[in-house]
């Protein structure tokens, strides 16, 4: 949430800050500005609305500066106005501050740099931060062997309350950037002759692969040529590098017109990154490495507890089914930012399991933390290498799936859903399910890249049916058992991305209340795998026909098992095993919003009010 880059080096600043905005534009996306330090101050530039609004007021911006700080924003403090976009700088003109988090304390902060001269002008709390550095600055005199800008920042920060990722530039530093991180990520880039700073990789990849990912409590001096990393009381870190791994290309859109669609359609690759490597034939199993949990531990678990936010939460439902179903653990699923401050009573044989693309979600990342503070073994599944929580969790399990940029999170989902059927087989293995049934399962698990890929080529029959319902204003989404989170996911991606009021539902459930929005005027998509409770489905498809509700119909059953002319529209994936559907199922209904948004000429990748890493409650 909200993007920060930074960079000292020997190139221009401005045109690099501006290329990192750029790929950082999907965390936040109201307003964006930078500022650059030169040997005559700081010149700050701020504007409303996308970074393409700043790359023009940037124009002719001076190219001898060659240290700066540069945001995109997602308003947490104050209205979208150009005033309350970040840089905010001092009112001494010393200092410009980008911030990530809320501070809570602003309030106090704010009233005692009034009292002592400083004026404000936006309505944010990172101004008040801003203002109480240039505070410390004056107040401390120079001392030998210390840098005073360092300092200021480091004495200002001990009486903040709340979180933050910070860049900091004071104009008599020229080539120097403090950083410091509570709470909200931030990753130094290590270069050659250059560093930059940054809320997550993709803003620099194309310039570095070497990063510190910063830990909570620290801060980071730069100039083009050192790096120190201390922690906010002045102790020593002793920092380690690592080596991204992945390049500048696959952060790049290619031929395709939305990240989203570059994701939906790069699924089948990510998925078998998800299995590489992770199953054994002689034992009929999956096999993870970095659980950090023995077999003989696990066999003791009674009971799982998943936690997320958002699609992964549904990718969590999903593992309700499949885990319950095949390894035959009781599960439980929580809201991360409910789980937190709900102190539900736990058995001490609980493993809490959290799922994050990002790996930094800030209500998911404190529910991680609330399990371990509570004593509870924690594992998760995130896909960004080196992320708070893969960096915090006992142990856990990589997507792998590459860097995902649209808002709407589609291949993460698919693959999470993976990883957690895989999860299945394995703890099942670990219990009551058979070599041959574990054996059926693993030869299933793998053909999921190429069914997917089957019904990716069904994409443009999808489009021809999303053009024909992409006027509706509701939508209902319906299906059983491991559909039913699927239909909750279904009706979020076309909300998020096209606006359009849509509910997900059991599919039985639907008698209860929701039935009574059925119309002509609100379609409803069910989803009809083959299997036990097709008929039931079938049913209640019927019942929706009956009031004349046009449906869409996603099925794997064969035609001899469905009614003629039991829906207006008919998706056909193909048939599979129980632990695959709600991957196949998935498919369509991420094709159908992103169509239906197209048709409706929304803003795919960046819909409006989202962003894609949460790093704020
Ligand atoms: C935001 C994104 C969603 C995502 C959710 C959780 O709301 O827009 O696409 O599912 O955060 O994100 P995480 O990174 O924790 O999976």
């Amino acid at each position: 949430m909200c993007g920060i880059v930074g960079y000292v080096g020997k190139q221009a600043a401005c045109g690099i800050l501006l290329e990192g905005l750029k790929r950082l534009e999907y965390r936040g996306y109201d307003s964006a500005g930078l500022a650059i330090g030169a040997k005559d101050g700081l010149d700050v530039i701020k504007k409303v609305g996308r970074v393409e609004n700043l790359i023009r007021a940037a124009a002719g911006v001076k190219e001898t500066a060659h240290t700066g700080i540069a945001h995109t924003r997602w308003a947490t403090h104050g209205r979208v106005t150009d005033i309350n976009a970040h840089p905010h700088v001092s009112s001494d003109h010393k200092f410009a501050l980008c911030h990530n988090g809320v501070i809570e304390n602003y309030l106090a902060i704010k009233k005692f740099c009034e009292n002592h001269g400083y004026t404000f002008q936006s309505e944010t709390d990172t101004e008040a931060l801003v203002n109480l550095i240039a505070y410390h600055y004056q107040k401390e005199p120079e001392a030998a062997g210390k840098n005073r800008f360092l300092t200021a920042v480091r004495k200002a920060l001990l009486h903040v309350e709340g979180t933050y990722g910070i860049v900091a530039l004071c104009a008599d530093y020229p080539g120097e950037i403090v950083g410091a991180r509570k709470g909200s990520p931030l990753v130094v880039g290590v270069g050659n002759g250059e560093n930059m700073i940054a809320s997550d990789i993709s803003a620099f990849i194309g310039r570095t692969q070497n990063v510190i990912y910063l830990d909570d409590g620290q801060v980071v001096h730069l100039t083009a040529e050192d790096f120190d990393i201390t922690t906010i009381a002045d102790e020593a870190v002793d920092p380690v590098i690592a080596k991204v791994d992945w390049e500048i290309e696959q952060a790049e859109l290619g031929h395709f017109t939305h990240y989203m669609a570059k994701e939906i359609f790069e699924q089948p690759v990510a998925l078998e990154n998800a299995i590489r490597g992770r199953f054994s034939d002689d034992q009929s199993t999956a096999k993870f490495g970095g659980l950090n949990i023995d077999p003989l531990q696990l066999r003791h678990v009674d009971r799982l507890l998943f936690c997320a936010c958002g699609t992964a939460w549904h990718a969590c439902l999903v593992a309700e089914y499949l885990i319950e179903r095949f390894a035959r653990i009781p599960v439980e699923v929580e809201y991360a930012s409910e789980f937190r401050y709900r102190n539900a009573p736990l058995d001490k044989n609980t493993l809490v399991i959290v799922i994050s693309q990002s790996g930094e979600t800030i209500d998911t990342l404190e529910a991680l933390r609330e399990a371990k503070r509570k004593g509870f073994r924690t594992l998760a599944i995130t896909n960004v290498v080196g992320s708070t929580i893969a960096r915090e969790t006992d142990g856990g399990i990589y997507q792998h799936a590459g860097p995902e940029i649209g808002v709407a999170s589609t291949k993460a989902f698919t693959s999470q859903i993976l990883l957690t059927a895989m999860m299945a087989l394995y703890f099942g293995r670990l219990r009551d399910l058979s070599f041959t049934e574990g054996r059926e399962m693993v030869e299933a698990l793998r053909l999921v890249p190429g069914l997917t890929s089957q019904v990716l080529d069904q994409a443009d029959k999808i489009k021809v049916i999303a053009k024909k319902y992409a006027q509706f204003e509701d939508f209902l989404f319906l299906g059983r058992q491991a559909m039913f989170p699927i239909a909750l996911e279904g009706a979020l991606k076309l909300k998020e991305i096209s606006y359009i009021h849509a509910e997900g539902y059991p599919a039985a459930e639907m008698k209860h209340g929701p039935i009574a929005l059925v119309s002509p005027e609100c379609p409803s998509v069910f989803f009809a795998p083959r299997g036990e409770v097709l008929k039931k489905v079938i049913s209640n498809i019927q019942e929706i026909r009956a009031r004349k509700g046009p449906v869409i119909c996603i099925t794997s059953a064969p035609r001899d098992e469905l009614p003629e002319d039991l829906a207006n529209d008919i998706i056909r994936v193909p048939d599979a095993h129980e632990a695959v559907q709600p991957i196949l199922f998935t498919i369509p209904i991420q094709l159908l919003a992103y169509y239906i948004a197209c048709e409706r000429n929304c803003d795919v990748d960046k819909p409006r009010n989202l962003a894609k890493s949460v790093t704020v409650e």
